[in-house]
C-alpha cells in the first residue's frame, strides 16, 4: 500500500502528508520550480517532474503522467495543489483511488479564487473538501469536509490560512481511509468502515 502525490506548487498539504507518517512512493509536479519538490526530496522521498510544458495536447500529457505514476505502483494517487485538469481518460484509469482536496465546502464554489469568492457572497461558515476526483471538476463522492467560521473583517487571506490549518489536518486522515480501504461509495455517497470516523470537524478557531 503506498501513495503517490501530484503537486504544483507550495506543497504544504503534501507535506502534511508526510507529517502524518504516510507511506509515500513519489512526489511528482507538473512544474520543475515547485517547491514542494525540494521540501518532498529533502525528506528523502523520490521526486518527479512531467512538465506540462513538453506536451503539445492534455492527452500526451496525461499519458505520460500517468507512466510516470505507474512506475510507483500505488495504491492510491492524492492531488495537493495540482493546478491542472486532468481528461476523462485519465480520471477514468484511476477511478476510486484518484482524490483531491478543495478549498472549499463542496458543491460550493467549485473552481479557483474560492476564498474571494465566499467573502464576496457573505458566507458565514467556510472549508474545505476532501473527494474522489471525477470527469466533473470538483463534483465528484465527498470523502470529508472541515468547516471554519467566516470572521468580520477578514480578507481573502485571513481565510485561506485558517482553510489551510484544517486542510491540513483533513486530508491525511482521509487519505488514511483510502489506503486502508475503509473508503465504501453507495449511490454516490461515501461511507467510511470505521465506527471511530469522522467525516466532518468544525473549527471555531480565528
Ligand atoms: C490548497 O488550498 C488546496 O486546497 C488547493 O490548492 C492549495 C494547495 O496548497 N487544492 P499546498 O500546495 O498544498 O500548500
Amino acid at each position: 500500500m503506498s501513495l503517490v502525490i501530484l503537486i504544483s506548487g507550495r506543497g504544504s498539504n503534501m507535506q502534511a502528508i508526510l507529517d502524518a507518517g504516510l507511506p509515500v512512493a513519489a512526489v511528482i509536479s507538473n512544474r520543475p520550480d515547485a517547491a514542494g519538490l525540494g521540501i518532498a526530496a529533502a525528506r528523502g522521498i523520490k521526486t518527479a517532474v512531467v512538465a506540462h510544458k513538453g506536451y503539445a495536447t492534455r492527452e500526451e500529457f496525461d499519458a505520460a503522467l500517468a507512466a510516470e505514476i505507474a512506475r510507483h505502483a500505488p495504491t492510491v494517487v492524492a492531488l495537493a495543489g495540482f493546478m491542472r485538469i486532468l481528461t476523462p481518460g485519465f480520471v477514468g484509469q484511476h477511478a476510486g483511488r484518484l482524490v483531491n482536496i478543495h478549498p472549499s465546502l463542496l458543491p460550493a464554489f467549485t473552481g479557483l479564487d474560492t476564498h474571494e469568492r465566499a467573502l464576496a457572497a457573505g458566507v458565514k461558515v467556510h472549508g474545505c473538501t476532501v473527494h474522489l476526483v471525477t470527469a466533473e471538476l470538483d463534483h465528484g463522492p465527498i470523502i470529508a469536509q472541515a468547516a471554519v467560521p467566516v470572521l468580520p473583517g477578514d480578507t481573502a487571506d485571513a481565510l485561506a490560512a485558517r482553510v489551510l490549518r484544517q486542510e491540513h489536518l483533513l486530508y491525511p486522515r482521509a487519505v488514511r481511509w483510502l489506503l486502508e480501504e475503509k473508503v465504501v461509495i453507495e449511490s454516490g455517497i461515501v461511507r467510511i468502515k470505521d465506527a471511530n470516523a469522522h467525516q466532518y470537524s468544525f473549527s471555531d478557531r480565528p
